[in-house]
């Protein structure tokens, strides 16, 4: 079992997946790690949507333009968010819980990748194909399954975004 530093620097977008079902038991884990995410005011302004459905992620793959990986995906996790319940940090919250799902499934050998949909026009389509009510918001169709590649990443060196004490000390 990797230690969380090395899950957090290891986990990848993955855009290829095998076939291969996932197991519930590791959703229901994946589940929980969202539940149990950080909130403001305990709030917990989000619901989660599980599609496994093939037409269903074929649809969603044809409505979303760069998220075409979930049509593959076996499974596709959609976090939605309450503005009534949070109007202020519904989708920080949200989006909280949605990384602690990608943290916990890489920790459980799936590959994840998240395909954003807020402030977007798509989100009418998603939300008729799914029947979500109205007063819920989309936040992302999150690919979920086991890994059909390997990808690197690259970020920007740590001393070009930190400062120390006040803004432009290093
Ligand atoms: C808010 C958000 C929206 C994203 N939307 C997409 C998307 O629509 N399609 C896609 O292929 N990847 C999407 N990604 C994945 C990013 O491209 C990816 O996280 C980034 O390139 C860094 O790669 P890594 O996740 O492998 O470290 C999104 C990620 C975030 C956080």
């Amino acid at each position: 079992m990797m230690n969380v530093l090395e899950l957090l620097k290891t986990r990848r977008s993955i855009r290829k997946y095998k076939s291969t079902p996932v197991e519930p038991e590791k959703l229901d884990k994946c589940l929980e790690a969202a539940q149990w995410a950080p909130s403001a005011s305990n709030k917990q302004p989000w619901e989660f949507l599980i599609v496994t459905d093939e037409k269903k992620r074929k649809r969603l793959a044809e409505i979303h333009p760069y998220g075409k990986f979930v049509a593959e995906s076996p499974v596709v996790f959609i976090p939605l968010t309450n503005p009534e319940v949070h109007p202020k940090y519904h989708h920080a919250d949200t989006a909280l819980a949605t990384l602690q799902f990608m943290i916990a499934a890489h920790s459980l050998q799936l590959g994840t990748c998240w395909a954003g949909v807020i402030n977007s026009d798509i989100e009418p389509n998603i939300k008729d194909l799914l029947k979500i009510p109205n007063h819920l918001k989309v936040l992302a169709l999150v690919a979920v399954g086991y890994a059909n590649e390997t990808r690197t990443s690259k970020r920007k060196p740590l001393e070009s975004l930190v400062h120390k004490e006040s803004y432009g000390l290093k």
